[in-house]
């Protein structure tokens, strides 16, 4: 068993902060998202990895290195342009051969690992397993109509979806994929689509199984899904403390301080994270934030947040929430009142506060 994960893209719906930054490196519990598809792998087993990534941009290779650090062999294999998710396939051929790989997509996040996933997809002996999730909005997805319990298609972005699953980003295929992935055509929106590969095996008559992912799962495409996908990742985190946190500070919760994070006279409301090096002070930091290392917060309020590394808040009258700050912000006092914050701000913007 191999592992093929995308990590290009251009990730247009996460600007400003993909301006200058893959969106598979965007951190998550202070870990880019891209680790998580990675341990996923090595925990299910998997020692061959390959990572799709832009043609023009070393960025993914110097962020992840060869996979030693996570006892994997990592082979990087260029994109030139994304041309949809079955031409990342197609790119692969050669790297996977006749083996069963999982295809994981770099943006999505599960919890539990893909241990069961492939278990399940080796004892079905399927030519293809596909993880199914409910979700409230099928049309943003790839989706499934089933009838008698078989999968009978497979339809991409649908106006009018055939049943309430999303088909996750977490594929298991054997060889046969190759066949499909070089016999379709391009959409409507110009990819070559994973779903219409689906479709074809379907057609073809390969056998298409599937399960059903029971907890959680999330495609990372939007700031509102990042957000949510650090609250799930934080609430499932175990506390620890290698920080400085002094006698008047308070941590409830599951909080997490990484080394060298001085916490002073401060009140941190777990799940949270705060990373290395952070300085804390006169401050609270409320459930569902990650501060990036090196980062100061000062007389200021954060809370279901991720901040980056290396920003400053200082002296914000009003919290911040639901906000996503890039690296180096500078969020500083200024007068007015708007009762809560809501940002999505680049690297190396500053923002003053009314
Ligand atoms: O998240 C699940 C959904 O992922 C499925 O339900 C859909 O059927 C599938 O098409 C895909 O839809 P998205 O619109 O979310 O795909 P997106 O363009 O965001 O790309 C998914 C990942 O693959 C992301 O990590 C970027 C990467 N990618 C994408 C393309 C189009 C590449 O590496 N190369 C590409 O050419």
């Amino acid at each position: 068993m191999k592992a093929l994960i995308a990590s290009g893209g251009r990730g247009t719906r996460l600007r400003p902060i993909t301006h200058t930054r893959n969106k598979h490196l965007i951190p998550i519990a202070n870990k880019p998202i891209l680790h998580y598809a990675i341990e996923a792998a090595a925990m299910a087993g998997i020692t061959d990895i390959a990572i799709v990534i832009n043609a023009d941009s070393d960025e993914v290779p110097n962020a992840i290195g060869d996979g030693s650090r996570w006892g994997v062999r990592i082979t990087y294999i260029p994109q030139v342009t994304p041309g949809g998710l079955a031409q990342v396939v197609a790119l692969a051929e050669s790297f996977v051969g006749k083996d069963k790989f999982i295809f994981y997509l770099g943006d999505n996040m599960v919890v539990g690992g893909v241990q069961r996933f492939v278990d399940e997809f080796l004892k079905s002996g399927c030519n293809c397993f596909l993880t199914l999730s409910r979700v409230k909005d099928p049309e943003r997805f790839g989706v499934p109509e089933i009838r008698d319990g078989r999968i009978v298609s497979v339809e991409e972005k649908p106006k009018h979806p055939r049943s309430s699953y999303a088909v996750a980003g977490i594929y298991l295929y054997d060889h046969h994929i190759f066949e499909a992935v070089k016999a379709i055509t391009p959409s409507a929106r110009g990819e070559l689509e994973i779903s219409d590969a689906h479709q074809y095996l379907l057609d073809k008559g390969y056998t298409v199984g599937f399960t059903e992912i029971t907890g959680w799962w999330k495609d990372t495409g939007k700031p509102t899904d990042l957000l949510e996908a650090n609250r799930l990742v934080l609430d499932n985190m175990t506390p620890s403390n290698d920080g400085d946190v002094d006698e008047r500070s308070t941590l409830a919760g599951k909080v997490v301080v990484q080394k060298g994070a001085r916490i002073v006279n401060s009140v941190i409301r777990g799940p949270a994270i705060i990373g290395e090096g952070c300085v804390i002070e006169d401050s609270y930091i409320g459930p569902f934030s990650s501060i990036g290392s090196n980062t100061i917060v000062r007389r200021s309020e954060v809370e279901y947040s991720i901040i980056l590394r290396d920003c400053k808040i200082l002296n914000v009258g009003i919290r911040l929430e639901g906000s996503i700050l890039g690296n180096d912000v500078e969020i500083v006092e200024a007068v007015g009142k708007p009762l809560v914050h809501r940002f999505m701000i680049g690297d190396q913007s500053r923002v003053e506060v009314v």
